[in-house]
């Protein structure tokens, strides 16, 4: 509360303490001249356009009582209008006339001086438009009554609100005076106990016909509202010429438009002249006036034709609340006259009000016993839709009590749009560096797609390895690649959903791969000394490749289906700020997303631990060991810092892109790009027409080519080369081995000379790299010096 509220409502309440006291001395309510002439006071501000619906349908209300007072109770019943001035004066005047009851006053500022003036001299007064929740202090106000839900309530409905769309920071501008100061401290208080932070509180002056506010106090709002991002900003404010003006200043610092919400109360909602296209958008809360039933529909119609002498005039909500208000008095009054009661007693006709229940125009009329205040309160949802006609359209119902909003069409929120707008200042994503990162995504696919098509060219010089191999290795790469080009623009369902398949079917697939030639391996290794020979055939590959891509499909099929990622700001580190980011309701399917794959690398690592030995010796188990090393780090270190830096968008964006570029371009390049590099650089030349000459007669003979025999072997080449090995075993006397046999181990591939062809049996089942296992063949070659063809294509394969 504002310190000089506070010295009001002391001298006031010195004031009437004094009064009090007085009263209490013998200065006491006058009794009526005529006891059977019923008096109701009607108090509104006389100068308002509002004020002759209002009175009128007070009017309305007694025109339809004045029989049944007269006939049942011999009893005339008038209302009294007077032009007011001063609130204490007139208050002081209309009890001492004396009045049975009050209709009034409108608003809660004379509310709160009038009212206690009322409950000093027990005359009850239902008040039609006054929501300040202070009136509901049954101390000061013992005789209060109102058929206007309070602020406490409408609040509630603007919180309702709030978390229906998510939002939980909010900002409030009001103005500086009982009902906007009331309003905010509800909206503070409440938000406070919801889990909503109000980031900034701003209080204007209001509009009158002899003030405006200066330019240098909307600058003060604005730059706090600037300080504190305020992006849903709710508007206590007391009459719409104050919110135009604050909305006129608004459009000026850029805080109407996409990405702000401007949402006002009551005290704004009678708009008119909202004709700046900028508008549009613009929420409202107003106490449901009876729009949508029979009963108001006659009623407006009444008012407007009846009761309303500026022709051409629209209808003033606040009518249907003064009826109420009105008739909810005749009632109380009928009823103390019915009871045989004195209706010149406050405390009966209280009494009697505050048992009512009945239906209004607005709705469920009754009152609270302990303060008066309306009960069964509800709001209408009202928005800004067509700035010609430059009023609010309702468009919903909010229940405060319950939370529930009914929506008859979508909200359209300022833009305008109907997507929800983010509580936050969304921030875009760095241009340059996602342009940066896009480029250095761009040379990575490059050097794959390069890679692969030096790949299908030379085939020959890696038919050591299965084609398939080789394509599921680039595929696999490419596809992981792709997703980060879903990663860098700004963030939309398709590529929200894109990311995770492609990144996921990617990695499966790569790992797939590297894993099976592992796991070959393995068995190998452990079935070596029981002499067995194992083969590993496309079908091979591809089942278990399948198999880890079935599985990967079936969970993103899940993920997909039942909580897709959607593209939503996200609060960050900086205060205020929010980005844009692919968001699934559960964070737990990008756990189980990550964390299943990090088990496969830890087995993979695990298997290419086990064969260690083996590995040396097999020209692929080193690249791909190192391979699995590589993935396994890269998802380690970027996971690590994932979480780490969790509210830094751009760090996980550039965590996430390098470690997909290091995982999937550095496997390719550990695995192929040594043997690129020798085909590129034409030391492969030799080697090549070695390969060649063997394929075409190194089996059945040993013949000596010309390259054999000009060409000393180096080491280099024996290491890198399986051809050259396979030479040495030439060399060394096993002529009639298989080509690529390997000496030591006994390890022999025959990888296949041709891409497997759809359809083509013949040529996958050539094409199937084949392994021997040593001593089976070694044994066999030295014995019986004859071709191993029988041994190496057994029929009792393994695996
Ligand atoms: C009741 O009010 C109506 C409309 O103001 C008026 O025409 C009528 O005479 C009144 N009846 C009595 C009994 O005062
Ligand atoms: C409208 O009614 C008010 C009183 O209700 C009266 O003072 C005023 O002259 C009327 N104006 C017109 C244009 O009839
Ligand atoms: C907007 O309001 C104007 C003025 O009331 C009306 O003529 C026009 O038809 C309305 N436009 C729409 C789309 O409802």
């Amino acid at each position: 509360m504002k310190i000089e509220n506070i010295f009001k409502n002391l001298t006031i309440l010195l004031v009437f303490g004094l009064l009090i006291s007085k009263i209490n001395a013998g200065v006491v309510k006058p009794a009526p001249a005529n006891p059977n002439a019923l008096v109701l006071g009607f108090m509104s501000p006389y100068f308002d356009p509002e004020y002759i619906q209002y009175s009128g349908a007070a009017e309305y209300a007694i025109s339809q009582y004045n029989e049944t007072f007269k006939t049942k109770y011999g009893k005339t019943i008038t209302l009294y209008k007077f032009e007011d001035g001063n609130d204490i004066i007139d208050s002081l005047n209309l009890v001492t006339m004396p009045v049975n009851g009050i209709v009034g006053p409108a608003y809660s500022g004379t509310s709160s001086t009038a009212c206690l003036v009322f409950g000093a001299f027990s005359v009850p007064s239902i008040s039609f438009y006054a929501t300040g929740a202070s009136l509901s202090n049954s101390g000061s106000y013992p005789f209060f009554q109102r058929v206007m839900p309070d602020d406490r309530l409408q609040v509630r409905a603007i919180i309702s609100l709030l978390k229906k769309n998510g939002w939980s920071r909010v900002s409030c501008v009001h103005t500086n005076e009982d009902y906007g100061n009331g309003g905010a401290d509800q909206l503070v208080q409440q938000s406070n106990a919801q889990g909503i932070t109000v980031n900034t509180n701003q209080a204007i002056n209001p509009i009158d016909s002899t003030y405006t506010p200066p330019q240098s106090d909307y600058d003060i709002v604005f730059d706090n509202l600037i300080a504190a991002k305020a992006r849903v900003i709710v508007l206590y404010a007391l009459f719409p010429p104050d919110c135009l003006s604050i909305w006129n200043q608004a459009k000026k610092r850029g805080f109407l438009g996409e990405g702000f919400t401007w949402i006002v109360t009551d005290g704004c909602a009678e708009l008119t002249g909202g004709n700046d296209e900028d508008l549009a958008g613009i929420l409202a809360t107003f106490p449901s006036y009876g729009l949508g039933t029979q009963k108001y529909a006659n009623f407006e119609k009444t008012i407007v034709t009846d009761y309303n002498n500026h022709s051409g005039d629209a209808f003033y909500k606040g009518a249907s609340f003064s009826y109420d208000a009105t008739i909810a008095m005749l009632m109380g009054i009928e009823a103390v006259l019915a009871n045989g009661g004195d209706p010149w007693d406050g405390e009966q006709v209280k009494t009697q009000l505050r048992s009512l229940k009945f239906q209004g125009i607005t709705g469920t009329v009754a009152f609270d016993k302990e303060t008066g205040d309306r009960l069964y309160g509800e709001f209408a949802l009202l928005n800004l839709i067509n700035s010609t006609k430059g009023s609010f359209d309702p468009i919903g119902s909010i229940n405060p009590e319950s939370g529930d909003i009914a929506l008859s069409r979508d909200i359209l929120y300022s833009g305008p749009t109907f997507k929800v707008p983010s509580d936050y200042q969304v921030i875009v994503f760095d241009r340059t560096l996602n342009i940066v990162l896009g480029v250095i995504t761009g040379i990575c696919v490059l050097i794959v797609i390069g890679i692969g098509l030096v790949i299908v060219l030379q085939w020959r010089k890696f038919r050591y390895s299965s084609p398939l191999f080789c394509m599921f290795i680039i595929i696999g790469a490419l596809m992981g690649l792709a997703s980060v080009f879903t990663l860098l623009p700004t963030p939309t369902t398709p590529l929200c959903s894109s990311f995770p398949w492609l990144l996921g079917l990617g990695y499966v697939i790569v790992f797939g791969t590297l894993f099976t030639k592992t796991w070959r391996t393995w068995r190998l290794f452990s079935n070596a000394r029981k002499f067995k020979i194992i083969r590993i055939s496309n079908q091979y590959i591809i089942t278990l490749v399948g198999a880890f891509v079935l599985l990967e499909s079936i969970f993103m099929i899940l993920w997909t289906a039942i909580d897709r990622q959607l593209p939503l700001a996200v609060p960050i580190f900086k205060a205020g700020e929010a980005q844009l980011q692919c968001t699934s309701d559960s964070e737990a399917w990008w756990y189980v997303f990550v964390f299943y794959k990090v088990f496969y690398i830890l087995f993979g690592v695990f298997l290419a631990f086990k064969t260690r030995n083996v590995v040396d010796s097999l020209n692929e188990s080193k690249p791909i060991t190192l391979a699995l090393y590589n993935l396994t780090f890269v998802m380690v270190v970027a996971i690590a810092l994932g979480f780490i830096l969790r509210d830094n968008p751009i760090a996980i964006i550039v965590i996430q892109t390098i470690a997909i570029l290091l995982g999937f371009t550095v496997t390719v390049s550990v695995l192929f790009l040594p043997k690129v590099w020798m085909i590129i650089s034409g030391q492969q030349h030799s080697m090549d027409s070695i390969g060649t000459s063997m394929d075409s007669m190194g089996r059945s003979n040993g013949n000596t080519t010309e390259a054999e025999s000009t060409r000393g072997y180096t080491n280099k080449d024996y290491n890198n080369q399986s051809v050259g090995r396979s030479f040495s075993a030439h060399a060394t006397g096993f002529k009639d081995v298989a080509p690529s046999n390997h000496p030591q181990l006994g390890i022999v591939y025959t990888g296949g000379d041709s891409f497997p062809r759809v359809g083509s049996q013949t040529a996958a089942s050539r094409s199937e790299a084949e392994i021997n296992v040593s001593q089976d063949v070694l044994a066999k070659a030295n014995k019986k010096n004859e071709s191993n063809e029988s041994s190496s294509t057994p029929s009792e394969n393994n695996i």
